[in-house]
């Protein structure tokens, strides 16, 4: 009875990839020690980092730069997810044996029967897995009126079993042999592309599995978070090694806030503070940038060379850096992008003019104090206050509330445009705000990094930057920027996390106006996916603003289904608006109609 039954699984994943490893290189490996998944992990935490043991083939180095150079796959991230048929060490020998027998320039066909001897098949170390929680009819669905975006929610329950996978328990015992980073519980992954758990994907992964009552999948999900914390000291971006020198947006504390929302299991949010500080800590020392006196947080990378996972894609790019010193800073500055979710976009571009228009070539991203990673962090300080009080520790509790204010103050000082009249990113090299618009200037209000006194003005403001920019004449959404670069993050692509900010944060303001609009985008968004949903029985990584029912294009890899976060949107989305949206009342063409 599911339309999509075998057609669902287009999945793409969407959104952007991720990252790198950690190419931080323990200079006395007899400082790890091996935990029960035989990861290497640190074991003081005096200097060094960690490292993983199958990163001298996955993260850097020649074997990588030969294989990635030479293109053997259309997707460079199809090579760093193969498995390996040997041990690392031999693999490296037998790599340095062929390059000395082909005097160090083998060629194509060569370097694939290398690949082809030495690596198996990419994805086989997860199997598909059914979760066990799912269930036929979840609750939401009885808060659906109209007959076919019921059926909808019936397919999108669906997906869920599609998108499953479980690692097979050869990963737990030679996780050497594999990129992936061996998790205790199986999970839902986006799709298409990306076969393992993406950081800010499972934010919305994680609420659409709650709203469809998979509360056990959901917390599991969220213990392997927490346990990779425990690990390497932060989530990479991704489940893979070749990710880990860089984080995403820090939803893990919001993960947690859902679950125990949704559960009132008190207890693990107390018994995950440990973790939750830990995180927070890292993201306010690790990634900390000062900007008018204030301290603030910014996207950064601590590996070097191309991302692994698009090597030969970022080396053509930095084709036009001349010395070495300015190829890996251009490196860095991309993958600081990867970091930030939105790889890539002019939102990160600053010319010699100081403005936003250019290509790749003027990636900043570490200049740019960004908008949405500061109200995040406010927000987790302010839940792990929330989380202390209900452990009964005062004290605790107290101080996340100080570091949520020194926060806000610098949100305040730095981020927010009186003139303009909303947040904007700040520009570090030309010491000045950003006055371009993105969907992130928005996501103060979804995390609350204002002064509620303040709701009104904020409002008045707000609208009036909304309507500015025009941000009520697209039909198929809000777009993530209004500058058109072909870089996915840009024009004309929406995408459903920042869709999600955008309307819970009108939401959250609460003035009659506000919520107005936000339930306007929100039904607007149910009712252009459905669209879109009914012409192809497909879920999409992000969608097309310009068009109803429209899905994007656009960067560096092929339209992806599927898909993780979408789903999830919607489906929380289905709860809440179930009960207004008619698809075959007069709105259903779709016209901007409210
Ligand atoms: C964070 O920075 C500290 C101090 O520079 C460093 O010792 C630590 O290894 C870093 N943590 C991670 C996980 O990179
Ligand atoms: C990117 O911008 C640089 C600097 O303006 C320019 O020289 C280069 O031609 C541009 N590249 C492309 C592909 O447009
Ligand atoms: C809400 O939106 C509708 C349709 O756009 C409009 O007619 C109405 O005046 C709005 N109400 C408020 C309070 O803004």
């Amino acid at each position: 009875m599911s339309k999509l039954n075998g057609l669902n699984l287009l999945i793409i994943l969407g959104f952007c990839c991720l990252a790198a490893l950690p190419q931080v290189r323990s200079k006395n490996l007899n400082e790890f020690i091996s935990d029960s998944d035989n990861v290497i992990v640190k074991t003081d935490a005096n200097d060094e980092i960690y490292d993983f043991p199958s990163c001298q083939i996955y993260c850097h180095g020649p074997l990588l730069h030969t294989v990635q150079m030479a293109k053997l796959f259309q997707d460079s991230k199809t090579f760093v997810d193969m498995k390996l048929k040997f041990a690392p060490e031999k693999t490296m020998e037998d790599f340095e044996a062929m390059m000395e027998s082909k005097n160090n320039n083998p060629s194509q066909d060569e370097i694939r029967e290398f690949v082809n001897s030495h690596f198996g098949d990419k994805g086989t170390e997860l199997d598909a897995w059914t979760p066990p929680d799912w269930i036929e009819h979840p609750t939401f669905l009885d808060l659906i009126r109209d007959p076919d975006l019921k059926q909808w929610g019936v397919d999108l329950n669906n997906i869920w079993k599609e998108l499953g996978r479980k690692m097979k328990d050869d990963v737990h015992k030679n996780p050497e042999y594999y990129s992936i980073i061996p998790v205790p519980n199986p999970v839902i992954v986006p799709g298409g592309r990306f076969i393992e758990f993406y950081y800010w994907d499972s934010y919305w992964i994680i609420r659409g599995l709650l709203y469809s009552d998979m509360k056990d999948t959901a917390r599991g999900m969220i213990e392997n978070l927490m346990s990779i914390v425990k690990r390497i000291g932060f989530i990479p971006n991704g489940g893979r090694v070749y990710y880990g020198g860089r984080s995403q947006p820090p939803l893990l504390t919001a993960m947690v806030k859902s679950y125990v929302d949704f559960t009132k299991d008190d207890m693990f949010a107390i018994n995950a503070l440990e973790t939750l500080e830990h995180e927070f800590e890292y993201f306010m020392n690790n990634h900390s940038v000062q900007a008018k006196g204030h301290n603030l947080a910014g996207y950064r990378d601590t590996t070097t060379g191309p991302r692994p996972e698009s090597y030969r894609e970022d080396v053509e790019t930095s084709s036009g850096f001349l010395t070495p010193e300015a190829k890996e800073n251009h490196y860095s500055e991309l993958k600081a992008a990867a970091e930030s979710g939105m790889d890539f976009s002019s939102r990160w571009f600053i010319n010699e003019e100081g403005t936003n228009i250019g290509n790749l070539t003027q990636i900043m991203t570490r200049s740019i104090v960004p908008v949405e990673l500061n109200a995040i962090l406010y927000q987790n300080a302010k839940t792990i206050a929330e989380f202390h009080s209900k452990a009964g520790n005062i004290e605790k509790m107290t101080e996340y509330e100080t570091k949520a204010k020194k926060i806000l103050e610098a949100i305040q000082a730095v981020l927010w445009n009186e003139e303009v009249g909303c947040w904007l990113d700040y520009d570090l090299i030309n010491n000045k705000p950003r006055n371009y618009f993105v969907s992130s200037n928005l996501s103060p209000l979804w995390t609350k990094a204002y002064n509620i006194a303040d709701s009104k003005k904020i409002s008045d403001s707000v609208l009036n930057y909304v309507e500015q920019n025009k941000l009520d004449t697209f039909p198929g959404g809000v777009p993530n920027t209004i500058y058109q670069t072909g870089e996915q993050w840009d024009f004309p692509n929406v995408w459903a996390p920042l869709q999600y900010i955008v309307v819970e944060g009108l939401d959250n303001l609460g003035t009659p106006e506000a919520k107005n609009l936000s339930k306007s985008w929100g039904h607007r968004w149910v009712k252009s996916n459905f669209e879109a949903y009914r012409e192809t029985l497909a879920m999409f990584e992000k969608y097309d603003a310009e068009k109803f029912g429209g899905h994007g294009g656009g960067g560096e890899y092929g339209v992806q289904t599927g898909f993780g976060w979408s789903n999830g949107v919607i489906i929380e989305w289905l709860a809440k608006y179930g009960r207004e949206i008619s698809i075959n009342g007069k709105d259903a063409a779709g016209e901007n109609e409210n």
